[in-house]
């Protein structure tokens, strides 16, 4: 297992316009892969009403995240201890992502693979190389991207 990106957590502010921007319904599963301290997927399950899953490589933030699901009561809301690359996510509805450019172009190859068509894709700061985004967002200086797994292969990873 190795580190994609450093531990830098998006603002609150920030969390709640990616989940907007990936426009959640309710009972839908979202995956936060590199959850860090838990914050996407408690946000999305506290005021999206979605199922939110984090998979997050350091042990510390892992046993904080489960610690903040406890003491809110949350119960559609887990994350996995573990890498990324190998997190099971092929029942995800939106993926979130808030890494590198360089770990988004390692992990292209796996959304492609795994999600089914439609499902959405949200990505804080970092494109995914040669990707055509379906939608941006300015958040200040910095973008959001969003990109849709499309229904045939037109995705070049
Ligand atoms: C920039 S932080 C984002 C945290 C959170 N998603 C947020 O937006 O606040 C990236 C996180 O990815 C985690 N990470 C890096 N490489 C990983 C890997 N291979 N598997 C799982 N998590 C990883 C880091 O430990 C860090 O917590």
């Amino acid at each position: 297992m190795s580190s994609l990106a450093p531990h830098v957590p998006a603002s609150e502010d920030a969390v709640r316009k990616m989940l907007q921007f990936a426009e959640l319904q309710i009972g839908e599963q979202l995956y936060d892969l590199g959850s860090g301290d838990g914050r996407i997927i408690i946000m999305a399950a506290k005021e999206f009403g979605v199922k939110a899953t984090g998979v997050e490589l350091r042990d510390d933030l892992v046993q904080l995240t489960r610690k903040r699901i406890e003491e809110l009561g949350l119960t559609q809301v887990e994350v996995v201890h573990g890498d990324l690359m190998q997190a099971e996510i092929s029942n995800a509805d939106v993926v979130t992502l808030y890494l590198t450019t360089s770990a988004n172009e390692k992990i292209a190859p796996k959304l492609k693979k795994e999600l089914r068509p439609g499902s959405r894709v949200v990505s804080f700061c970092f494109r995914i190389p040669r990707w055509e985004p379906s939608k941006t967002m300015r958040l200040g200086t910095r973008t959001l991207y969003l990109y849709i797994i499309p229904e045939t292969e037109n995705l070049k990873v």
